[in-house]
């Protein structure tokens, strides 16, 4: 099953809206891995397991009572670990950071890696990442990479925050999204890179529709 396309790019950069409105589109399913990063994160923190100790990782990995759920009636996709619905604490920045600094370890992307694999079922999968084109999805017919500048990723996550109710400092997002970048580009396992293969897109000036425009005429061609 290699009818899949992957969508990488740094945070920030759109790349859950793109894929889900894409999956919708094509009625295919897909998969946000960096919510599994994040689901990951949540459980070794709340075992209290410490992160150099990759046996436990490895443990907690591979046991993650995790499971992505439609709403119905709605497009949201809630995600429940251990049986409970952490879709809110997923989303923050500091689970972000989290799954961000757990995600470098090599053993944690080996045993993440199949749960990942798994979700490539026909009629075709939508898959969101870092890493999906070069590692997760390597065979996979359309892959594009998403870019933007940090400037204008921190300006759409201050958006986005406030459209949610919350206050955000630009100053301190964009610190935040520097910072993840660096880690999530200099790391030794699969860093965040574009595919050799993929289409790179740089959205800074472009609107989302536009965006997905581009990304259907990918598919179509
Ligand atoms: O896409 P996101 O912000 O939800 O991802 C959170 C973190 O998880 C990201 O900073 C790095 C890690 N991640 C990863 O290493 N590989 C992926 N395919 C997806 C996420």
């Amino acid at each position: 099953m290699n009818n899949i396309l992957t969508v990488d790019g740094p945070s920030g950069v759109g790349k859950g809206s793109v894929a889900r409105i894409i999956a919708q589109e094509q009625n295919w399913h897909l998969l946000d891995s960096g919510a599994i990063y994040r689901a990951f994160a949540l459980a070794v923190d709340s075992r209290g397991i410490d992160i150099t100790d990759e046996g436990s990782l490895e443990t907690v990995a591979q046991e993650l009572d995790l499971e992505f759920k439609t709403e119905k009636d709605s497009e949201l996709v809630s995600v429940y670990l251990d049986g409970v619905d952490v879709s809110k604490t997923l989303r923050t920045e500091q689970t972000g950071e989290m799954a961000s600094k757990i995600a470098s370890i090599g053993v944690v992307r080996a045993a993440l890696l199949k749960r990942q694999q798994d979700f490539a079922k026909p009629p075709g999968l939508v898959a969101d990442g870092r890493d999906m084109g070069t590692t997760v999805f390597p065979d996979a017919k359309f892959k594009v990479f998403l870019t933007a500048s940090a400037q204008e990723r921190a300006n759409r996550r201050l958006k986005q925050l406030q459209a949610q109710g919350y206050k955000g400092i630009i100053s301190q997002i964009l610190a935040d999204v520097v910072a993840r970048d660096e880690r999530d580009s200099s790391r030794k396992h699969s860093p965040l890179k574009p595919a050799e293969d993929a289409l790179v897109i740089d959205t800074t000036e472009l609107s989302i529709d536009e965006v997905i425009t581009r990304v259907s005429d990918l598919i179509k061609a």
